[in-house]
């Protein structure tokens, strides 16, 4: 029987060698642990990576409002000084030209002189995003 010929032989191989299956199958594995090992360190590290990243984009506009006092004349839901978030954001809902008219206006306080906002375009569109996003 060829078969029962070679796993003799196998067999035989493993005990010459001093090996049992179970430290040849962790032989095998070794390499390969160290391998996941540096593909999740990897891993966690990208995703860390791409989760501060946005986290202080987000946080960067949320900053600015805070600095501003945005909140002395708005809040999201009832109408102080100014308008609420929520009442502008129904104003200008399914209006496309909404994000650049109220940068504008942050930028260069607009033709009712509202207070200008110091920030970078795309720090202005994400507030006017806040806004525009509020319920
Ligand atoms: C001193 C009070 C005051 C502060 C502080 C203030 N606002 Fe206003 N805001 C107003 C008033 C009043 C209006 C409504 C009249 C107008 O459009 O200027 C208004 C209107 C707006 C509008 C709508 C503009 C339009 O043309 O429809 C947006 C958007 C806005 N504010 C955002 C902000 C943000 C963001 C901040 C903080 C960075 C801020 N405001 C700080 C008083 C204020």
């Amino acid at each position: 029987m060829p078969l029962r010929c070679l796993s003799g032989l196998v067999s035989i191989g493993f005990q010459a060698n001093g090996t049992d299956w179970m430290s040849f199958v962790r032989q095998l594995a070794d390499p390969l642990k160290g391998t996941f090992m540096k593909l999740s360190v990897a891993l966690l590290v990208a995703s860390t990576t791409a989760l501060l990243s946005s986290g202080a984009y987000a946080g960067a506009a949320e900053d600015i409002i805070a600095k501003e006092k945005c909140s002395k004349c708005h809040t999201a839901t009832t109408t102080k000084k100014g308008p609420s978030w929520a009442s502008l954001a129904e104003k200008y809902k399914g209006d496309a030209g909404a994000e650049a008219k109220l940068v504008e206006v942050l930028k260069t306080g607009g033709k009712d002189d509202h207070n200008v906002i110091k920030a970078s375009d795309a720090d202005l569109k994400a507030i006017v995003q806040i806004v525009l996003s509020s319920k």
